[in-house]
């Protein structure tokens, strides 16, 4: 609408229109006048009309006529009737095809004007509702197109998407899914999590996630079995806005992968280290035997020259079969075979003897090693699992401090748990890589890591050993200042 709102004043007599015309002109409106319905047809296609003057009585084209034809073509312009004597019953009949109000002539002025302004208003109302109306139907449209949308990406997902209700009940999922589930084409929608889930322990994560009624859970990770297949499952909580605009749990979503060939390859690759780290190990450790004979003298006595020769290859035999012996634990601690014997073990006395035994290589080092132990109290452990986890620390912190220092190691019983711990004064790690170095094969980038000579398993060994028994590690560190690593290991109970 424009400033100024168009009055489109239709009447025969003459000097009514240009009175009344010139009136509402000085009222701030647009008037634009017409002699019949002819010619005010003609103006109404030329023209942005808001209201219109309508009398009824006109040569050429009546306005009951001039109604019935501009009605269906313009809907929203409000048309008040001016009725003269004896057309009262037209302009009632008028009311009914449509017109917006009628007026008794002669005229009154502010009365004309008050319609006028409450057909405006009508008008403006109508024209809001419109484009309200319009609105919600295009963002309806909008909304269903992305719905699709989605369906369709749902759809064709390779992996397997499962949504539940708050009822725990599956309200959507796609083909991938069933085929993932070993499930019939199609199944009714909604359906019971537990008719087509058969592994209970994604049952659990999802009946939790909804119970917890946590916004912020993380997703959860873990492996199911169906039929011959692994899969990956991966849960968190579906999220909807409620009334107050806070999110609110009100339901799962699931993503399933299928990890049956990883997994495979994993069992190829872990078969196939340990086959050659068995092979390689016999003959390794022959030739151990026989250099030591050499070196000995056994075989006869040896040159200066030669038995350093002979010695050096020793150490580097040691270290080969170090890092088969490694790689063989990672074999069997990914098999659960690692930790098989449980019987009362003295802690304290496997460190006294790895000191002893570390003692003069940390010498070399410049580095003092100091044991201490508080209220030691056996445990029940494979004493082989306490060495290899005292043995790697221990000589992480030898290698790793190569300006000398002190090493300290302790032991003490601390509630359920023994703890042990191993500080250094060497090197450090720097904090982004706390969290790498207990992955396999990982080994902090930078050349003093580099002087060492290592593979990066030694840790993960630990690790593994130390969630087996359900323990922890953790680590502080800080670079050029040192490291203090400390393991907690539950004093299982005789029985179990
Ligand atoms: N006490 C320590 N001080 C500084 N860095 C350390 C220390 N212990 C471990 N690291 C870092 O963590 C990495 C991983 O240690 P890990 O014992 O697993 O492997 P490694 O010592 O390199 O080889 P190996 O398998 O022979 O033990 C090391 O390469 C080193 O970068
Ligand atoms: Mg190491």
């Amino acid at each position: 609408m424009s400033a100024k709102p168009a009055i489109l004043l239709v009447d025969d007599e003459a000097r009514f229109r240009e009175t009344s015309g010139r009136l509402l002109k000085r009222l701030s409106y647009e008037v634009i006048l017409a002699e019949n319905g002819q010619a005010a047809l003609e103006l109404l296609s030329r023209h942005s009309i808001d209201v219109i003057l309508l009398d009824l009585k006109m040569p050429v084209m009546g306005g009951e006529e001039f109604l019935k034809i501009m009605r269906p073509v313009y809907p929203h312009i409000p048309v008040v009737i001016l009725t003269g004597h004896g057309s009262l019953d037209v302009a009632v009949e008028c009311m009914t095809r449509g017109a917006y109000y009628f007026i008794s002539k002669p005229i009154d002025l502010d009365f004309l004007v008050l319609t006028i302004e409450k057909a405006l208003e009508k008008k403006k109302l109508e024209e809001q509702a419109r484009q309200l109306q319009e609105e919600t139907v295009r963002n309806l449209l909008e909304l269903n197109t992305e719905k699709k949308r989605l369906e369709t990406i749902i759809q064709c997902l390779a992996n397997g998407v499962m949504v539940t209700n708050k009822e725990l009940e599956v309200t959507l999922y796609n083909r991938a899914l069933l085929q993932l589930l070993d499930l019939p084409e199609k199944i009714q929608k909604p359906v019971p999590l537990s008719e087509i889930l058969t592994d209970s322990a994604l049952f659990e994560t999802l009946e939790r996630i909804q119970r917890d009624e946590n916004t912020d859970q993380d997703p959860i990770f873990q492996e199911i079995r169906v039929g011959d297949k692994i899969l990956r499952a991966i849960s968190v909580p579906n999220l909807e806005p409620d009334r107050h605009v806070f999110w609110t749990v009100s339901g799962t979503v699931t993503v399933l992968e299928d990890i049956t060939a990883f997994k495979k390859l994993d069992q190829m690759k872990s078969d196939f280290v340990n086959m050659v780290a068995h092979e390689l190990r016999s003959p390794l450790v022959s030739i151990r035997q026989l250099q030591s004979v050499l070196a000995e003298g056994l075989a006869g006595p040896l040159q200066e020259k030669q038995e350093d020769f002979v010695r050096r290859g020793i150490r580097k035999i040691d270290a080969l079969l170090d890092l088969i012996n490694d790689l063989l634990d990672v074999a069997k601690l990914e098999a659960g075979r690692l930790t098989r014997r449980q019987v009362s073990t003295d802690v304290g006395k496997i460190i006294e003897e790895l000191v002893a035994l570390t003692a003069p290589r940390a010498k070399d080092h410049g580095i003092t090693l100091h044991f201490s132990s508080e209220n030691l109290k056996p445990i029940i452990a494979d004493p082989k699992n306490i060495e290899e986890i005292v043995n790697n620390l221990l000589s992480n912190a030898v290698n790793y401090s190569p300006q000398g220092g002190d090493v300290k190691i302790s032991a003490r019983v601390v509630g359920d748990f023994m703890e042990i711990k191993v500080s250094d004064q060497g090197i450090g790690i720097p904090p982004q890589e706390i969290s790498k170095i207990f992955e396999k094969f990982y080994r902090v980038k930078d050349p003093k890591t580099r002087a060492v000579a290592g593979t990066g398993l030694g840790l993960s060994i630990v690790k593994g050993i130390v969630e087996a028994y359900h323990g922890s590690i953790d680590v502080e560190s800080s670079v050029n200042a040192g490291t203090s690593f400390r393991v907690l290991l539950p004093l299982v109970k005789e029985e179990v």
